[in-house]
């Protein structure tokens, strides 16, 4: 895949994603486990954690060992629904901005996430540059990812229901803007982009609908609980939880604030009530109703 400056957005404006998808859809048992993931994967406590693509906000409230999390998401609405959820509260930052741009100034994190979300890039490689910049060295970027090459796509292609390999690298566009990656190709760009990859965790091996509906949910939790713990030697669920860590000696952020400018890059920002300015490029932005609109210039 090119890489693109301006590679197309997944944009869940409007969406129903949080109601119809997990709450209304039968889907305690995929929550349940990226909640036992999560939980192995991340580290006690933090300072400031970004949730890139945090939609609604369903995981937030399982970072509860930092200080501060940034949500981040490209739909205004989503964040909304995210505040209602969450309710008022200090340690929470919302932020409407582009993965590809990210308006944050090197180093300023110490964990970033990235629940759900790989699978809309089309430029996925770009996506994980950005969100090794922001992170300080040492850092531990917890990623989550739909894996091409999953037990039920390897049946398929091998009874021919499916034309598509699992076991080559490239992406699979399986409808628009959704992707499903190579495990290995997802280590590769991990690498080139200076994470050391430290543990992975193969997760939701029995999202099957018989198996949902006639194995107890807590047997099946536990099932899958005891079968991630292989996923350091092979990956063969359809999603995939990947800790690692930010190699390298680059910047910390030490100014104090958080913000750059997406367009030109400078930082910090002036921000006042309202608005963010950027001085050098006279771009600014709005914060409505506490949110940060990075998406489109008000100038
Ligand atoms: C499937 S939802 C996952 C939400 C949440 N992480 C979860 O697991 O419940 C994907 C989210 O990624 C956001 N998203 C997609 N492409 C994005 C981009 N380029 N920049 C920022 N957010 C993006 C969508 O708006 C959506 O809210």
């Amino acid at each position: 895949m090119p890489a693109e400056e301006n590679p197309p957005i997944c944009d869940y404006e409007g969406s129903d994603y949080q109601s119809v998808f997990w709450e209304e859809g039968g889907r305690a048992y995929e929550d349940q486990v990226e909640a036992i993931a999560l939980k192995r994967l991340l580290p006690d406590s933090g300072k400031l954690l970004l949730e890139t693509g945090a939609g609604a906000g369903r995981n937030t409230p399982r970072y509860q060992g930092f200080e501060n999390i940034v949500l981040l998401d490209y739909s205004l609405s989503q964040l909304q629904l995210a505040q209602e959820r969450l309710g008022i509260d200090h340690r929470y930052r919302y932020v409407a901005a582009d993965v590809y741009h990210l308006p944050f100034i090197p180093g300023t994190f110490d964990t970033v996430t990235m629940i759900r979300t790989l699978h809309h890039m089309a430029d996925a490689p770009a996506a994980l540059r950005q969100v090794r910049q922001v992170l300080q060295p040492d850092g531990i970027f917890l990623l989550e990812y739909a894996n091409k090459r999953n037990l039920k796509a390897i049946l398929r292609y091998a009874l021919r229901k499916q034309d598509w390999s699992p076991f080559t690298l490239e992406p699979i566009e399986f409808a628009e803007l959704n992707y499903d990656f190579h495990p290995r190709a997802v280590t590769h760009w991990l690498r080139d982009c200076q994470f050391e990859v430290e543990r992975q965790l193969t997760v939701s091996h029995y999202r099957i609908g018989i198996l949902k509906r006639f194995v107890p949910h807590r047997l099946l939790v536990g099932m899958d609980s005891l079968a991630q713990l292989t996923g350091n030697w092979f990956q063969l669920s359809p999603s995939v939880f990947v800790r690692s860590r930010a190699a390298g000696t680059t910047p910390v952020n030490e100014t104090g604030s958080i913000f750059r400018c997406p367009t030109c890059g400078t930082y910090p920002l002036r921000e006042g009530a309202e608005v963010v300015c950027c001085d050098s490029c006279s771009n600014q932005w709005g914060i409505v109703n506490g949110i940060y609109d990075f998406r489109e210039s008000l100038t």
